[in-house]
């Protein structure tokens, strides 16, 4: 008999055909999702499930996948999956870690651009009639080459980040709770400084930590104060790392420059101080969204399934520990 999988939304047509054959597949090809209690049904007799960061797999739902071996999930963060309530019943969890990298910090520059050079606000500018003749302080924004750039989170995201940053001849600080090797710092060009210090240096911060509990609101309005008024804020990361609500204040009242976000605290709901503000970019969480990583980011959780279900390590385990590591 072959091994019950669901597959909780759609995913791209290659990881579907990597799958099928190996397994009994459950496809739900939409991007609805299934309520909690859809889901912990769907689970009860499931081996692997490939989930997205959309679908919140909780003690509650773990509990009930009584017959699961394997949480995929098709994105490199898990913040929306119990991984100790996971590992307790001794089911691995994977994601789809590298392959994002470049694709997250293309999309983390675009928005540190399009906020310092005004982009959207122009196009909106533009469109809605009101450029009549070309003028000397028109849409006048701020530099981006040989400023500095302050990155939090030095992990594949914030490197990746940093070797584009040092394409605009920008000096990069950094601050992580652990410091890069010191070749790397060199290579990069970085300089570790504490977290105060690099808010009050920075022209633009950028940040790159993954969501846990020392992360939700790591930039609030304490933190925010210390940026300074012609500073750049930009998340590619997870929404509840920034306090959404001092953000859009310190926005309002210019106390920082800009903004650019691809992530918010409640998904998809946008603090309506921010949609309100025209020095703030924002787009609906698509750092990772490019076709070809995305594809990539699917099969890969195929991938970490049919390994699992075949008795063997799957490449992308987050709790290694259920391994017997
Ligand atoms: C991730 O992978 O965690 C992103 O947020 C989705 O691309």
């Amino acid at each position: 008999m072959k091994p019950k999988l669901l597959v909780t939304r759609h995913i791209y047509p290659e990881a579907i055909d990597l799958l099928s054959g190996h397994a009994e597949i459950e496809y739900h090809d939409d991007s609805a999702g299934l309520s909690a209690q859809a889901l912990r049904g769907a689970l009860t007799d499931k081996q692997a499930v490939i989930c997205q960061l959309t679908d919140t797999i909780d003690a509650a739902v773990i509990d009930a996948a009584i017959n699961l071996k394997v949480i995929a999930n098709v994105a490199v963060g898990f913040d929306n999956i119990d991984v100790p309530a996971a590992s307790g019943k001794g089911i691995v969890v994977t994601n789809t870690p590298g392959v994002l990298t470049d694709t997250t910090a293309d999309c983390a520059f675009a928005l540190l651009m399009a906020a310092a050079r005004r982009v959207t606000e122009a196009e909106r500018f533009l469109r809605e009639g009101h450029w009549h003749q070309w003028e000397i302080d028109l849409l006048v924004g701020r530099d981006v080459h040989h400023q500095t750039l302050g990155i939090l989170g030095m992990g594949r995201i914030g490197r990746a980040v940093a070797r584009r940053a040092g394409g605009f001849g920008m000096q990069i600080l950094y601050h992580d709770a652990l410091r890069v090797p010191a070749d790397t710092e060199s290579e990069l060009g970085l300089r570790f400084v504490d977290k105060e210090t690099l808010l009050r240096e920075a022209d633009f911060v950028s940040v790159h930590v993954p969501l846990n509990e020392a992360t939700r609101h790591y930039l609030g309005a304490p933190e925010l104060a210390l940026m300074k008024p012609g500073a750049i804020l930009v998340n590619t990361s997870r929404g509840p790392v920034v306090d959404e609500k001092a953000l859009a204040v310190a926005l309002a009242e210019k106390r920082i420059a800009g903004a650019g976000l691809d992530v918010f605290e409640h998904e998809p709901e946008v603090e309506p101080g921010l949609l309100a503000l025209d020095n703030v970019v924002i787009v609906p969480h698509i750092g990772s969204a490019s076709i070809k990583t995305r594809t990539r980011m699917c099969t890969m959780a195929a991938e970490n399934v049919l390994a699992v279900l075949s008795g063997s390590r799957p490449p992308n385990p987050v709790n290694p520990e259920v391994l017997g590591d």
